[in-house]
């Protein structure tokens, strides 16, 4: 299915719980931005300082006689201003400038230091320099005041600039501005974060939400485990009863049993697309909550690549399956009880065989299954994943029914869309999906209600707290 077939509105919550996830990104690019602005800032750019002189064109000394000033006298003076900006920033200037400081500089560079100001309709000149020296800076608009000066007498024949202000030595720099390169780098950096973070979780494929799942398999969410920390997983239905895990497991069993009205679904076979979804994690907890019921439980490992069941339990895995189907061994030989739970047996996988899809597609397994099913009211049957090896497909069409577990930010859903195509093939009974390892700390949006919404855990208690809050 193409991505953008299925694409639709996200609302402004899931928005903000996709920004809320990978906070961190946005966080460590804003951090990044403004430490590299304070870095450069601080330790690259070298400062640079800016001064000025300010000089004033008059009229020529001996017309101030008559104290007379006559409005085309200004026009005139405003018109010498522009002359004499073009004069400021002459090559004869400047050089002068360079030889009297005894500068070892070109005019370019010369000149891209010092900037002529005219303030507009005055008759002011503003003689403007900028250096890393700030003495230097000085030196140049003083000099170049000095020998303008000079050269209006020169080629003007007159004296009619006077220098209002001195250039003074500057104390702080104008530049660089490091809290404005600061602040700039710190937006670009969240925008750039901001901006990642979108992409990620565009490119990222991944079942995420039970919506995903109606979405791209047109299949129902029976249940879903939240994510635990790793070594806790194992067994802690049986463990902790109070486990939101444990309330996970007995949702799952109750939608199990209401799945189907018709038919009881006695043998069932999780599978999932790819290794480590949490097959065997699913497999065994709902083994043990339905064994904490009244009913009689086997939990048996096909899983005859990786078994696994064995080590969740702590049992010894030289007898098991593999035996009973090379006709060695009978079910009563090889099973296991667990505790003091009289209705709960185990069987392991056995010694891994050379042939494991013939010994899952063989008369004795299908006939082994049929004596389980006289022995025992519920038998889940833990598998390979369905995308890697045929195994569960081939058992799926000997049982009443399979389920797809899907781990939330780790299944893909091209994997899983494969993978339930492969059972659809060969006709299984498809009874739902398992979301395993769904977060529920405080950065998903499971936490605010979405799963109470669906009902998959915690709904009771949910249910109790309301009643007595009124
Ligand atoms: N709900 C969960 N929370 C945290 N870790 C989990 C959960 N379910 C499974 N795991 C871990 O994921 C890994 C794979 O689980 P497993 O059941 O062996 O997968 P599979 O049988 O599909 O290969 C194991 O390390 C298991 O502890
Ligand atoms: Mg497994």
């Amino acid at each position: 299915m193409e991505r953008n077939e299925t694409m639709e509105e996200i609302s402004l919550q899931e928005l903000f719980f996709i920004l809320r996830k990978r906070l961190w990104m946005i966080i460590l690019f804003i951090v990044i931005g403004i430490v590299a602005a304070g870095l450069v800032s601080f330790y690259v750019l070298k400062p640079e300082y800016q001064t000025f002189t300010t000089l004033m064109v008059g009229k020529p000394k001996d017309y101030q006689v008559e104290n007379k000033i006559e409005y085309n006298d200004l026009l005139l003076n405003q018109r010498l201003v522009h002359t004499y900006g073009v004069l400021v920033q002459s090559r004869d200037v400047s050089d002068k400038v360079i030889e009297n400081l005894g500068l070892d500089m070109s005019f370019d560079t010369f000149s891209n230091k010092v900037s002529v100001n005219l303030v507009k309709d005055t008759e002011i000149i503003k003689i403007q320099v900028t250096d890393n020296d700030p003495v230097l800076a000085t030196d140049i608009a003083n000099e170049t005041a000095a020998v303008f000066m000079d050269s209006v007498k020169k080629f003007m024949k007159v004296e009619n600039v006077q220098v209002i202000d001195e250039a003074q030595v500057p104390k702080n720099p104008i530049k660089p501005r490091p809290m404005l390169n600061i602040a700039i780098a710190g937006v670009l950096g969240l925008m750039f974060g901001i901006f990642l973070v979108f992409l990620l979780e565009y490119l990222d494929n991944t079942i995420k939400t039970p919506k995903d799942v109606e979405k791209y398999l047109q299949l129902s969410v029976i249940g879903a485990i939240p994510k635990v920390k790793n070594d806790k997983t194992k067994l802690i239905s049986l463990i902790d009863p109070k486990s939101p895990i444990t309330e996970a497991f007995r949702t799952l069993r109750t939608n199990i049993q209401f799945s189907s009205i018709d038919k009881v679904l006695k043998t069932i076979v999780i599978t999932s697309s790819t290794p480590n979804e949490g097959k065997s994690t699913v497999a065994a907890n709902l083994a043990g909550t339905i064994a904490q019921g009244d009913k009689k439980v086997l939990l048996l490992d096909c899983d005859l690549r990786k078994p696994k069941v064995h080590k969740v339990f702590g049992l010894d895995n030289s007898e098991g399956l593999t035996n009973i189907l090379v006709g060695n061994k009978t079910l009563e030989d090889v099973a296991y009880k667990y505790g003091n739970l009289e209705n709960f047996s185990i069987i392991t996988s056995g010694p891994i065989p050379p042939n494991p899809a013939e010994l899952i597609g063989s008369k004795s397994m299908k006939s082994f299954l049929q004596e389980a099913e006289e022995n025992f009211d519920m038998i889940i049957i833990d598998t390979p994943p369905v995308g890697v090896v045929t195994d569960s497909a081939v058992l799926s069409t000997i049982v009443d029914g399979i389920i797809i577990v899907a781990s939330v930010g780790q299944t893909e859903v091209g994997d899983i869309t494969r993978g339930k195509g492969l059972l659809d093939k060969v006709k299984s009974n498809i009874i739902g999906t398992v979301l395993n390892k769904v977060p529920i700390g405080g950065k998903s949006y499971y936490k605010y209600g979405y799963y109470k919404y669906y009902g998959y855990f915690g709904e009771e208690d949910n249910k109790r707290g309301k009643r007595r809050a009124r």
